[in-house]
């Protein structure tokens, strides 16, 4: 039935004209339900700005490691490729480390080598130009607990001073062995041994070799 104020049952409006006009009553629901709705679009979007912004730091962090790892290693002296396992316990063997001794690994990537020099008692340092590896070598040292045993160098290998040093580990290209060669006659003191992963010096008689690892004493 069709009256003045619209539908009607049983003399009832079945729906008031205020209320199907959506006035007064409803008006302050829907507008928190407006202001809850915006409120929640804009934590999405502040989330979303900041997933997206941590994306691009952790995209541009892994970039500038391979770059540094590959690219610049490459041209430096040795692209970052870590020492195996097996062969990591067969420099730390032919190197006879004892405790105290002062170990000192040119180029020491993820900083492993040392590690296990560290174990066996010796001091250590790493000599890395790059930063991402110094920086976790250094986090692994503390992680390990072996932060007062290491420490690593964000330094040329070639300019890294080799006196105090009673072990030399290595795992470089021939063509930067060959050129650290020199540096190591003239600085090395006798007795001091050079462990070399994979390749061997050149011109340079083993006194020792063990699963492709070639150890070199300088004489006394
Ligand atoms: C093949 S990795 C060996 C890493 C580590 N010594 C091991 O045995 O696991 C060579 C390392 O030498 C570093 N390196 C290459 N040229 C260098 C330079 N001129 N000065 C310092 N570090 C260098 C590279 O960044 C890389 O981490």
């Amino acid at each position: 039935m069709m009256g003045n104020g619209g539908h009607r049952l049983n003399g009832k409006p079945l729906l008031s004209k205020r209320r199907f006009l959506g006035s007064n009553p409803s008006a302050p629901v829907s507008s928190i339900v407006v202001i809850v709705l915006l409120l929640k679009s804009f934590m999405l979007l502040v989330l979303a700005l900041l997933f997206s912004g941590l994306l691009v730091l952790v995209a541009c962090a892994v970039a500038g490691f391979i770059f540094f790892s590959m690219i610049v290693g490459q041209l430096k002296g040795a692209p970052f490729v870590p020492s195996k396992p097996k062969r990591i316990a067969a420099m730390i063997e032919l190197a006879d480390i004892k405790k105290g001794d002062r170990v000192c690994d040119l180029g020491s990537g993820n900083g492993a080598v040392l590690f296990a020099a560290a174990r066996r008692g010796a001091v250590g340092i790493g000599v890395e130009f790059n930063p991402f590896l110094v920086w976790f070598s250094r986090l692994r040292a503390q992680w390990m607990g072996l932060g007062d045993k290491v420490s690593f160098v964000r330094q040329n290998l070639h300019t890294y001073p080799l006196s105090d040093a009673d072990v030399v580990f290595l795992y470089l290209w021939p063509s930067t062995i060959t050129a650290l060669r020199e540096k190591l006659m003239r600085e090395l003191k006798p007795g001091a041994r050079v462990i070399s992963n994979a390749f061997a010096i050149p011109e340079w008689k083993p006194t020792a070799e063990r699963d492709g690892v070639f150890l070199y004493q300088k004489s006394v």
